[in-house]
């Protein structure tokens, strides 16, 4: 009887302590790997985007080759504030070609789902972030761009960063989006989207972080690669 109770006396001694070594440590975890539940201090699943999908805007908009409309797409990740969403604007702009592309797969992610002359990108610049514009005319991109001439064959609007100055072909065949000049390791990053009437409906944005070259990037056929393109 006597054991009994120093056994249970110790038990009830230790809970306080224990309840103390949770408490210091739940925050830590937290810290390390925020989320909006105080006990969930194991999870382990990364974080997974939840976007959903949004009309971004219609293809009225895009009458004519070439016309374009910046939208953002707001892009949210689970967890990080009380809503249980960290919430994302990506910029995004779209494009009407005057011909039909097909995206690439790149890294897994498909743009759009066979062919189409409405092309979107995210204008954040692989290389270091800024926000890279549309720019209707390529004189302009000559001329405020670091003095890059394209080649003949693409002499047509283009999307240009004005921080280091990559250059970015909507029109790139196989791979629109592609990077023709500057220092951007790969091409513009693709949202994922279609057409539903004339709503143009992201479902998506294609993941990823700035300034490197991902392993299929380095592999041919390389997403911003050389610009080795034959001229059509
Ligand atoms: S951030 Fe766009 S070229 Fe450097």
């Amino acid at each position: 009887m006597t054991f009994d109770r120093r056994r249970l006396l110790q038990a009830l001694t230790a809970i306080p302590v224990v309840g103390g070594v949770i408490a210091i440590l739940s925050p830590l975890f937290r810290y390390l790997k925020p989320n909006d539940k105080p006990w969930q201090i194991f999870t382990v699943a990364p974080d997974a985007p939840a976007g959903g999908a949004q009309i971004v805007g219609t293809t009225r908009s895009l009458a004519k080759p070439w016309d374009y409309f910046y939208f953002t797409y707001v892009q949210k990740f689970v967890q990080y504030d009380p809503t249980g969403f960290k919430a994302s604007n990506i910029p995004g702009v779209a494009i009407r070609l005057p011909r039909k592309v097909r995206f690439a797969n790149s890294q897994g992610f498909v743009g759009y789902r066979g062919e189409t002359d409405i092309v979107l990108f995210q204008r954040i610049c692989p290389h270091l972030g800024c926000i890279f514009n549309y720019e209707p005319d390529w004189h302009n991109v000559t001329a405020g761009y670091g003095g890059f001439t394209p080649p003949a064959f693409e002499r047509h609007a283009l999307m240009a960063c004005p921080c280091h100055f990559s250059i970015y072909d909507p029109e790139y065949p196989a791979d629109p989006g592609n990077v023709i000049s500057g220092p951007a390791p790969r091409g513009a990053r693709y949202f994922e989207f279609h057409i539903d009437g004339e709503n143009i409906v992201v479902t998506g944005a294609e993941l990823g972080g700035i300034a490197r070259i991902e392993p299929a990037d380095a592999a041919p056929p390389a997403r911003g690669g050389e610009h080795t393109r034959a001229p059509s």
